[in-house]
């Protein structure tokens, strides 16, 4: 490496008051007689239960029950895995009718408790869904089952020289459905925008059984209200997405990336000011990691650590991405960028190091991926994902952490670090509080401490990652109640029987 989201009137009331009243009853668990309902639909070896005939051990729907970081458990007897749209369709009308609870999971790599049950909901996999649909190499246009994985999706369209518009350290196990259900952010979201824009259609199964076919590859299409963008970050509350359309941007012919080593969190707002002017449309991405996060990520083994000399005085880092069409060019400036930024009478970094070949390149990216994985090695942490104002960012970081100072919970007995990274160029920041364990002491003092904080900013409690079961309550905070009551009354149209992955997204 080289340095440097006509009924008769009456008729209408009637039946919205029974399906109110619906939706508040218990949900019902699933039974054997369930389970022999579900084997007319599926063959054995895609019906997981501890219910017999099945009777498979409960450990073995450990992995189904519990969330990534560990921090969210269900108790669900039954994990469901249809290999097609009718079988989705049929096992959906079947709860429905029985007011069956459903939780659809995907890759299971969300990080807000979405994917996994609040208590014996069936979980519906998607894992046996992962089959491409058809790709077009001149309009990029991809359809695909939903249970494929992002990793073999871009796998998939590289050697038509395409590349998904979606990126994210989840990609070997996340699921573009789950993508889509969460409108996933990730690393590319600053060159290719989200998910509401790249999705051109989607085959939805609702919570009655109907499949919704909007599977169009059309770029253009104003006919009437857009459905699919309701399905678009739903997190699988309005209906199960089997299939998606997605428009593909054309391979970079060049990529490249380089760390930068900043004295001051002050200088990051001025350096992507010059960043941006001086790189323009080959800039694909600015992202930020604290100098805890940095360490953590080498502690962890996550990319190649710098030199001592690099990150020697550097209180952040910002990696810098771009992708263009010719190599030279692209080249040029970056190192034209660098040389300013050098040169420059009171420089803003104090080095950048710039990766010179595919291994380094990822490394640098491993370094800024990681840093999800090394927290969770590290500890138990506490995730926010949200969006303040960009000079804000350093500010909530060291203000959470003086918070936690002031509470007696701020050392090796409680809290380790609090640490920022995250999507400089989309206003989106992670703060991580890392603990030892995960403790009712610690919840009570970052929330609603942290949602508070970000209210105060007019800032959003989720930029990327979603609601799901974590922030449900918390949802006031970034929506007005006209907001949420209307939430409120389209879940009630798609879903009166409220049964598709209950106790998320919405409040009681
Ligand atoms: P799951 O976790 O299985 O499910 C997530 C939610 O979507 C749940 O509510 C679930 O019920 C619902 N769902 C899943 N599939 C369907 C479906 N087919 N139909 C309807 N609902 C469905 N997120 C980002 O936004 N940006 C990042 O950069 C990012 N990086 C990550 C890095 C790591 C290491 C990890 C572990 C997670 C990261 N995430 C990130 C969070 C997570 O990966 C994403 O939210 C991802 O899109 C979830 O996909 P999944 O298939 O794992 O979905
Ligand atoms: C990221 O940007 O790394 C992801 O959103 C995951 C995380 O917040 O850790
Ligand atoms: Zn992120």
């Amino acid at each position: 490496m080289l340095s440097l989201s006509r009924f008769a009137a009456r008729g209408l009331a009637l039946r919205s008051s029974r399906a109110l009243h619906a939706a508040s009853q218990p949900l019902n668990s699933v039974t054997e007689q369930d389970l022999a309902h579900f084997a007319k639909i599926l063959p054995p070896s895609s019906i997981l239960s501890t219910l017999p005939p099945s009777s498979v051990a409960s450990e073995e729907l450990h992995l189904y029950n519990s969330d990534w970081m560990g921090k969210y458990r269900g108790t669900s007897t039954t994990v469901l895995k249809p290999k097609t749209t009718e079988q989705v369709s049929e096992i959906v009308k079947w709860c429905n009718e029985r007011r069956i609870g459903i939780v659809p999971q995907g890759g299971n790599t969300g990080l807000v408790g979405g994917s996994v049950p609040v208590g014996d909901e069936v979980i519906l996999s998607l894992a046996n869904m992962s089959k491409v649909r058809s790709f077009d190499s001149v309009s990029g246009i991809l359809v695909a089952d939903a249970g494929c994985i992002l990793q073999s999706l871009t796998d998939y369209i590289a050697p038509h020289n395409h590349i998904m518009p979606i990126d994210l350290g989840a990609k070997g196990s996340c699921q573009i459905g789950g993508n889509v259900a969460t409108n996933a952010g990730g690393l590319r979201l600053l060159r290719y925008g989200s998910l509401h824009g790249t999705v051109l259609g989607l085959e939805v199964v609702l919570p009655d059984g109907t499949i919704l076919d909007q599977l169009t590859t059309l770029r253009k299409d104003n006919t009437g209200y857009d459905l699919k963008q309701l399905f678009i970050g739903a997190e699988g509350t309005l209906g199960i997405i089997t299939g998606v359309s997605i428009l593909t941007p054309p391979a970079p012919q060049a990529s490249n990336n380089v760390i930068l080593a900043l004295p001051s969190f002050k200088n990051v707002l001025p350096l992507y000011e010059i960043v941006k002017r001086q790189l323009s449309e080959i800039l694909s991405a600015f992202e930020y990691i604290d100098r805890t996060s940095y360490d953590l990520a080498v502690k962890h083994g996550q990319g190649r650590a710098l030199s001592e000399e690099d990150v020697e005085g550097a209180e952040c880092f910002v990696l810098v991405e771009t992708s263009g069409g010719k190599r030279e060019h692209d080249e040029e400036k970056l190192n034209n960028l660098l040389e300013f930024l050098l040169e420059a009478d009171e420089p803003l970094i104090n080095t950048g190091v710039l990766s010179q070949n595919p291994a380094q390149f990822s490394s640098l990216w491993a370094l800024r991926e990681g840093v999800t994985e090394a927290v969770s090695k590290e500890g138990k942490p506490y995730k926010y994902d949200i969006s303040v104002p960009l000079s804000s960012f350093q500010d909530v970081v060291d203000g959470t952490r003086e918070h936690l100072k002031s509470k007696g919970l701020y050392g090796d007995h409680a809290v380790k670090y609090v640490v920022g990274y995250g999507h400089v160029g989309d206003g989106n920041l992670h703060l991580n509080v890392v603990a030892n364990s995960y403790t009712p002491e610690i919840q009570a003092a970052l929330e609603p401490y942290v949602y508070e904080v970000v209210a105060s900013h007019r800032g959003s409690i989720s930029a990327e990652h979603g609601v799901g079961a974590m922030k449900t309550h918390a949802l006031k905070y970034s929506k007005s109640d006209v907001s949420i009551a209307w939430m409120k009354k389209i879940k009630q149209i798609f879903d009166p029987r409220g049964i598709m992955n209950p106790g998320k997204v919405l409040p009681e």
